[in-house]
């Protein structure tokens, strides 16, 4: 049997270790990325099949360090990993009219052109293997992207903007057997949802109609099922996982 390699940005919290420990359950090898390379290996330890995975340093706003822990990737598993999911981000709230430029670029970059720096350094690396060049792609983007919401004016345009980006990869790519498709959760609970105020999640928990807050994991099964076969004609797709937020 092959292991499929997957790489995961983001990996050492909240939905990307989640996502981790879902594809090491359905048997996947893991390549487990994050800025926090403590972070990383910590969820190295959470995922059956210990030996096989791997944790590694990047920072998805830095061409080098992609290009570097991308090529490293490909020489600890001896092949580049077929399986990618981009789920790096980071959330600041800020009023429009407080936002200042640094916080603008830095949510742009790490949410929306660190994906674009993963997804390219990733295709080639995959394309360039030749007749094995199958692959999937999963983007973590946020119903933030496609609605907007108060105070989160960089966060919801960098989201809207991985929305977009997704389409245009699934068309770019369908022809060269990668499927690409993105997740929009809805509220989470993990750190960066914890970094809230009290007050804004109240507030957003009543536009649930679940009630609560969504479980990584909820949000990973999707994940896992959009990198596999069983969603083969799943090409460009925004699937939303929100507890029926804004449906
Ligand atoms: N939690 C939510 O409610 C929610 C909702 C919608 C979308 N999302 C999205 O899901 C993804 C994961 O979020 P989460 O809630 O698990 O957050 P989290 O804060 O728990 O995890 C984010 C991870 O990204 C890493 N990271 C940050 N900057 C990085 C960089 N420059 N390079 C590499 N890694 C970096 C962090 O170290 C951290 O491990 C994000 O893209 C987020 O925008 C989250």
């Amino acid at each position: 049997m092959t292991v499929t390699t997957t790489y995961l940005t983001g990996g050492g919290s909240g939905i990307g270790r989640a996502c981790c420990q879902v594809l090491a359950r359905e048997g996947a090898r893991v390549v487990v990325t994050d800025i926090n390379l403590q972070a990383a290996k910590h969820t190295l330890t959470l995922l059956p099949g210990g030996q096989q995975h791997v944790a590694l340093a990047m920072n998805v706003r830095d061409r080098k360090s992609v290009e570097d822990a991308l090529k490293s990737a490909q020489d600890q598993c001896g092949a580049p990993p077929s399986l990618l999911v981009n789920c790096a981000g980071v959330l600041i709230i800020a009023p429009l009219l407080e936002t200042d430029d640094d916080t603008w670029h830095k949510i742009i970059d790490v949410n929306l052109t660190g994906i674009f720096l993963v997804t390219q350094a990733f295709t080639r690396s995959l394309l360039e293997n030749g007749k094995h060049s199958k692959g999937a792609i999963v983007n973590i983007a946020s119903m933030a992207g496609k609605t907007g919401y108060i105070y989160l004016s960089g966060y919801s345009a960098s989201k809207g903007g991985v929305i977009s980006l997704t389409k245009t990869c699934a068309a770019e790519l369908a022809s060269k057997a990668i499927r690409v498709n993105c997740v929009l959760p809805g509220a989470i609970d993990t750190p960066m949802a914890a970094s809230v105020s009290e007050e804004m999640c109240e507030s957003f928990k009543q536009l649930i109609p679940l009630g609560r807050f969504g479980r990584p994991e909820e949000v990973a099964e999707v994940v896992a099922f959009l990198l596999s076969e069983r969603s083969s004609y799943m090409v460009g797709a925004c699937v939303e996982v929100t507890g029926g937020y804004r449906m």
